[in-house]
């Protein structure tokens, strides 16, 4: 049998665990399989400009704990790449490069966004395997993703460490997570770090209910409040907005009322964008308590990967490899309990997994008596 060629990149925003994933997949491909590697450079850029370079052991060696990507990464689309003319269908490009290189397969590191990348290419024809990295452990049909778990310390640090500033100046000290439309990353951080509120995307908020909880802890005696905020958190009249606004999106038939949609959907989201912020001063005024705020942005995203994460991307990473050599394609490597099982990506692209408002993770913070603020 022929040594099979394949090639390896990371696409979307870069998170902890995507250098162990490279070297988990590298070093059973390679060690393992017998396989030849080639990474391509800045994710969907890289195989468009036909930019990649050999794998060998050195270089998958020493990468484990090392963030960010080897590789390095970016968020251009196959089917709308940049280009001087505006934007070009450059899957047939793709498939030429992959063609050329006399690839047997391709794997595709990355988020939703870029599972959808990935199934464009499987429609094309590529053999093509995804394995799910972000922060925001929103991709679909696994139980989490390379990435977050890590960033779920370093958020739940950051909200041990506002504390005691909280308590010493008595102040309202509202944390701001990422996560983009998902709540996970907050939510875990949040019951982890002990926050006494909880705001997420999925369950709307009021800035009445939030005060009230504040303000009965001062009742009790506690003269401060941690708010662990999602950047996509939103109150109860934002959300309606924002809802409409997607809603006008996805109904909008003609090109002119989707380019209009969307104007509205931006507008929408750049006025709701500081929405930390205008909470802070709602709090202040509702509390008579000083509030400040802490966007931790991508600090999350930074720094070596936790002990779990680089489990889970070396283990999803090998199994990637095994199906390299079972010749199955088309998939995600999804983790389920302790297994990697392959998931067709038309059950992930385009798919987003949310906090179910019922969650046990939910259920579990309102026990402990957390404000979810609705
Ligand atoms: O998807 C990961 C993520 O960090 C989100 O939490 C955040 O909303 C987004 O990426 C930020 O994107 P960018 O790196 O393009 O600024």
């Amino acid at each position: 049998m022929s040594t099979k060629k394949v090639g390896i990149l990371t696409a979307g925003g870069d998170s902890p665990g995507l250098n162990a994933a490279i070297r988990g997949f590298g070093k059973s491909a390679i060690g393992h399989y017998d396989m030849e590697l080639f990474g391509f450079r800045d994710g969907i850029t890289g195989l468009v400009e036909n930019r990649y370079e050999p794998l060998d052991a050195r270089s998958l060696s020493g990468i484990l704990t090392v963030g960010g990507t080897i590789l390095g990464t970016s968020r251009d689309k196959v089917h709308r790449f940049p280009t001087p003319d505006g934007p070009v269908d450059m899957v047939p490009q793709v498939v030429e490069n992959y063609e050329r290189a006399s690839l047997d397969a391709l794997i595709i590191l990355g988020g939703g966004g870029t599972a959808k990348n990935a199934k464009r290419l499987v429609d094309a024809g590529l053999n093509v395997i995804h394995l799910p990295k972000t922060i925001d452990n929103d991709i679909a049909e696994t139980d989490t993703t390379f990435g977050f778990a890590t960033a779920m310390e370093i958020a739940t640090d950051a909200i041990d460490r506002v504390h005691s500033t909280a308590h010493s100046h008595h102040r309202i000290i509202l944390t701001e997570i990422m996560g983009h439309g998902a709540g996970w990353l907050t939510l875990g951080a949040g019951i982890a770090g002990g926050a006494d509120i909880i705001l997420i995307p999925e369950i709307p908020y009021t800035v009445e209910s939030v005060a009230a909880t504040i303000t009965e802890r001062t009742r009790r005696g506690s003269t401060f409040s941690v708010v662990a905020v999602a950047e996509g958190a939103r109150d109860v009249a934002d959300t309606a907005d924002y809802e409409a606004a997607r809603l006008l999106v996805k109904s909008a038939k003609t090109p002119e009322a989707q380019r209009a949609a969307r104007a509205h959907l931006k507008n929408v989201e750049d006025t709701q964008r500081e929405h930390t912020f205008k909470l802070a001063r709602e709090l202040e005024a509702a509390t008579g308590l000083e509030a400040r705020v802490t966007i931790l942005g991508y600090v999350q995203r930074g720094g070596s990967p936790s002990a779990a994460d680089r489990v889970l991307a070396t283990r999803l990473g090998a199994a990637a490899a095994r199906l390299v050599a079972d010749g199955e394609f088309g998939v995600m490597v999804a983790a389920r309990g302790e297994d990697a099982v392959p998931v067709p990506l038309e059950k992930v692209a385009g798919k987003v997994k949310l906090v179910p408002p019922d969650h046990a993770w939910v259920q579990a913070a309102r026990m402990v008596g957390t404000g979810l603020g609705d």
